[in-house]
């Protein structure tokens, strides 16, 4: 089994979440890959296929959208009741891995409830709107599938769109959403509606063929899993700052990216959760729209932005990037009741000069250490910076080399840099990763 695991001192079973500390494409998907050897079943818990998690293996990129990224290592995968799920992506993504020889063990929560073709339309057409305001969503349609599912009368479940009832369920549905089809003229009038209507239904009852099998009580499932003593690895999509609650509202996404969402997003109760992971980005990105206080438009966030690849799983679009922020890290230490860390990306730092990070704000001349919730007082914080030595640009075999022996084999200034953020936030980094693949991880008994 993979030494990372460790179920010592639990009672029945393990149940380990993997959350994003910062604000999505924190290196989700890697960790998830790299921890998923030593567990049984990996499942997603929140957001749709605005998420977009990467993982590398050999010379292959996966990048996954709604599977979660345990499925590599051929585990249980499992899409919780909390996910919004877009059909045709998820045929997408089970056909390509068929294509490629992946053993595929799928569950789909009869609960999870459908993003339909019109959530898409609505979402970029009411980015449009906002103009100026956009909140730079992905447009995958994420925000109107939730607003749907929290309104109660105007969604479709997966248990819907497998049923017999699915012709029924839609004309309800449709009918309460005329004007908005109207609006945004995907029927011309209300003569138009059977018609888009029996457009849907083939379309979707296409893809409902190709899930029924995978379809069933999911929350079910990983309750038994864990009474028979399996373990449960939950992979969180995008990160604390986007949390619908938690977050920098209204510059969020529409989900509990949160620790917590584990539990809502697969029903698991929060007392089997045994382990809550953060992972961190050595340093700070994030794409769409909102409040970003270490932000660089400078010559630092195109080298970070350049030297990270830091494009867009989902959409391409170029992240915005900055350095580090111990001030949400410790936000989302408190929201998450991190455990430890697993820190990402190292290596991206390598060449520059000086390293900096922030430790906390200065809001109207006083020092502030608490994430505020004021959009308006975030955006006027600035950043107050502790600067670090850099090192030296290591070839690739020489990063994989020093994983090979392990944390006391990292260039000095490196261990540094991560001791002083262990020093700031106060929880163990028990993994680093200093490169996209698996083998360039380092797990940090500390
Ligand atoms: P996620 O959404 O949190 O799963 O993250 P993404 O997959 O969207 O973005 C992370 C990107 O960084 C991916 O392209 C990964 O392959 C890559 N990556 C992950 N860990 C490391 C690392 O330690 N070093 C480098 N250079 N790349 C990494
Ligand atoms: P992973 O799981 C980074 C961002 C969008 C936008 C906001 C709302 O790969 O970390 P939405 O389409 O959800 O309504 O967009 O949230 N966003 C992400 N940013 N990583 C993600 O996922 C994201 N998913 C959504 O850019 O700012
Ligand atoms: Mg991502």
């Amino acid at each position: 089994m993979n030494n990372a695991i460790d179920t010592e001192g639990t009672v029945s079973g393990s149940s380990i979440v993997v959350v994003g500390a910062q604000l999505g494409d924190e290196g989700k998907g890697k960790i998830v890959d790299f921890l998923a050897e030593g567990v049984d079943i990996v499942v997603r818990y929140n957001g749709g296929c605005n998420a977009g998690h990467t993982v590398k293996v050999g010379n292959k990129t996966f990048k996954f959208h709604l599977i979660p990224s345990g499925v590599i290592q051929e585990k249980i995968a499992v899409i919780g009741n909390g996910v919004v799920i877009d059909p045709k992506v998820l045929v997408g993504e089970i056909e390509t891995l068929k294509s490629e020889g992946i053993q595929l063990n799928l569950l789909i929560s009869h609960r999870a409830h459908v993003t339909m073709p019109y959530h898409r339309v609505f979402d970029e057409g009411k980015e449009k709107k906002r103009g100026g305001e956009k909140i730079g969503t992905t447009g995958k349609g994420i925000g109107p599938t939730y607003a749907d599912k929290m309104k109660r009368t105007e969604s479709i479940t997966i248990l819907d769109l497998v049923s017999e009832q699915f012709s029924k369920k839609l004309s309800k549905v449709l009918e309460l959403k005329v004007s908005e089809l109207l609006e945004f003229k995907l029927i011309k009038n209300k003569d138009g509606l059977e018609n888009y209507k029996q457009k849907i239904i083939e379309e979707y009852s296409s893809y409902a063929e190709k899930i029924k099998e995978f379809v069933s009580d999911t929350s079910l499932f990983l309750n038994k899993s864990l009474d028979e003593g399996k373990i449960v690895l939950f992979e969180g999509a995008q990160g604390t700052l986007l949390d619908v609650d938690h977050g920098t509202y209204p510059f969020v996404t529409s989900s509990n990216a949160t620790a917590g969402g584990a539990c809502t997003g697969t029903g698991v109760g929060p007392k089997r959760i045994n382990r809550i992971i953060g992972v961190v980005k050595a340093y700070t990105t994030r794409v769409g729209s909102g409040p970003f206080p270490t932000e660089s438009t400078d010559k630092t966030g195109y080298f970070l932005r350049e030297r990270g690849g830091e494009y867009g799983t989902t959409t391409g679009r170029p992240r915005r990037c900055g350095w580090l922020d111990t001030v949400i890290l410790k936000y989302a230490k408190r929201i998450n009741s991190l455990d430890e860390l697993a820190l990402t990306k190292l290596d991206v730092l390598s060449g520059m000069r000086k390293l900096k990070i922030c430790t906390a704000y200065e809001l109207n001349g006083k020092v502030i250490n608490e994430f505020p919730a004021s959009i308006e007082e975030l955006e006027k914080c600035k950043p107050l910076y502790v600067e670090l030595d850099g090192w030296e640009e290591l070839e690739r075999n020489e990063w994989k080399e020093i994983a090979r022996k392990g944390f006391e084999a990292l260039p000095k200034n490196v261990k540094t840099y991560v001791n002083k953020i262990k020093e700031i936030i106060k929880i163990p980094i028990t993994i680093i990763s200093i490169g996209p693949s698996r083998e360039e991880t380092i797990i940090w008994k500390n």
